[in-house]
């Protein structure tokens, strides 16, 4: 009896111990979501205490120049600029990545988890590429990996898939999930600012990726894409698989015709789940004014998710930026800690689905998928000149839903035609936008813009 209530004291005395010590944090990285971070962590310290039932400190960092920072007591914060160092610390328990990239996160990210770090990332491109070999490191290592900044920066769009709407099928998802992309969009139709200026302007305020062009291409909305599907449907992270089309060619001219019948050219990721297979594509969309994502401006993003039984819910908020982001990062670390020793099958699913019953539901093509579109062609002004053009549409058993014709400008002899088509397959589209391109009386290539009504 006084043994076992000796064991009894000492099991108690230790785990008291471990519930009172301060969990240990590697972090990797101090540009502008490590930094945010760190701001944050150290703000906010007896808030996230209160929450969480013990101190969390930053006790090993890396980044380049890391000598200069301010952020960071050396006197408690091992400093250095070699990350292989934070990661290799046995007494780190949580490694937090924030460097961005492929190699060298992937390299750290997987040594960490070789070293049985659990792992916090803000790494779109690494989960949505590295993902399934990263997440089978981590499952046979038993540690977790949670990745709640790469999709939407502070909007907890992870948490609301993978728990909030866990009772669902979700149908669809339609996000603008890049703040960049978005801040251009709006500053182009609210004050016809010129493309390059604002993504100056953009880069400056710490909105954009190292490579701008992945906001622009829509290579980053891709990567947050891919992994909202895979949370949505439970299918594995498919990027290669992502259709993914950029902003760079969207013209204020369109931006403003669009206004005038009604709807905003918005950068959505979309994913569906058809009779075909899933849809995964990114690209300019022409959505009705109306609806409440059309009227999401500036770095904000906004996710709609449309489930079986909640039916259409909507997650707003700023999609980048160094303390938004660094929300998510600190409420995955917050997560972590407060699961810091259970088994990972008392864990939410990385993904959302346990690992036994991920679905192999194909990703189809670009061309298979149903969409509207708004098309803007160059027409000669003469008599008779749009019904030939609307007559090759519907030769190709295209529907025109609406018709605008722009007056032309002084001394032109041509005009603008914009069209709207209902719903039909891309692949149809394709042939009857060649037709039409092939009329005399059309001039250079149609504008495509596809058209989601989101109800
Ligand atoms: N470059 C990204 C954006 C940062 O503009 O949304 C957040 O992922």
């Amino acid at each position: 009896m006084l043994e076992c209530s000796r064991i009894c004291r000492f099991q108690i005395s230790l785990f008291v111990e471990n519930v009172f010590d301060a969990v240990k944090v590697g972090l990797l990285g101090l540009g502008t979501v490590g930094g945010g971070t760190a701001t944050v962590l150290l703000r906010n310290a007896e808030e996230i205490q209160a929450r969480v039932g013990r101190p969390i400190k930053i006790t090993h960092a890396a980044g380049l120049g890391i000598a200069d920072q301010t952020l960071l007591d050396p006197a408690t914060t091992k400093l250095t600029e070699d990350a292989f160092e934070v990661v290799d610390d046995p007494e780190i328990e949580i490694v937090v990545e924030l460097i961005g990239g492929y190699t060298l996160a992937k390299d750290l990210v997987m040594k960490a988890i070789e070293n049985g770090n659990h792992v916090v990332t803000a790494n779109k491109a690494l989960i949505a590429t590295h993902g399934p070999e990263i997440m089978k490191a981590a499952a046979s290592q038993g540690v977790s990996v949670c990745y709640e900044a790469a999709v939407a920066g502070g909007i907890p769009i992870i948490k609301a898939m993978r728990e909030g709407l866990a009772a669902n099928k979700i149908q669809w998802v339609a996000g603008i999930i890049n703040g960049t992309g978005n801040f251009i969009l709006t500053e182009m139709r609210d004050k016809g600012r010129d493309f390059a200026d604002v993504l100056k302007e953009a880069q400056a305020l710490g909105y954009a990726e190292a490579d701008p062009t992945f906001d622009v291409e829509g290579i980053d909305a891709a990567h947050k894409l891919t992994i909202l599907a895979s949370l949505a449907f439970g299918i594995e992270l498919q990027f290669d698989k992502t259709y993914t089309e950029g902003i760079s060619k969207v013209t204020t001219e369109d931006v403003n015709y669009a206004e005038e019948l009604g709807y905003r050219i918005k950068h959505l990721g979309i994913t569906r789940k058809t009779d075909k297979g899933i849809e995964l594509r990114v690209h300019p969309t022409l959505i009705p004014e109306k609806r409440l994502i059309a009227n999401v401006d500036g770095v904000m993003n906004a996710v709609l998710v449309q489930g079986d039984a909640v039916g259409p819910t909507l997650y707003y908020g700023a999609g980048a930026g160094a303390e938004p982001t660094a929300s998510a990062v600190v409420a995955d670390i917050i997560d972590t800690v407060r699961t810091i020793d259970a088994p990972l099958h008392h864990k939410v699913p990385l993904l959302g689905f346990q690992d036994d019953a991920m679905r192999d539901t194909p990703v189809i093509g670009i061309d298979d998928v149903e969409s509207s579109y708004y098309l803007r062609m160059e027409a000669e002004d003469h008599p008779g000149v749009l019904a030939e053009v609307s007559d090759t549409f519907a030769r190709n058993s295209i529907s025109i839903e609406a018709v605008i014709q722009k007056e032309p400008e002084s001394n032109e002899s041509t005009v603008h035609l914009i069209m709207l088509t209902q719903k039909c397959v891309e692949s149809k589209v394709n042939v009857a936008i060649k037709a039409v391109e092939a009329l005399s009386s059309v001039k250079g290539d149609l504008v495509r813009i596809r058209m989601e009504h989101l109800d």
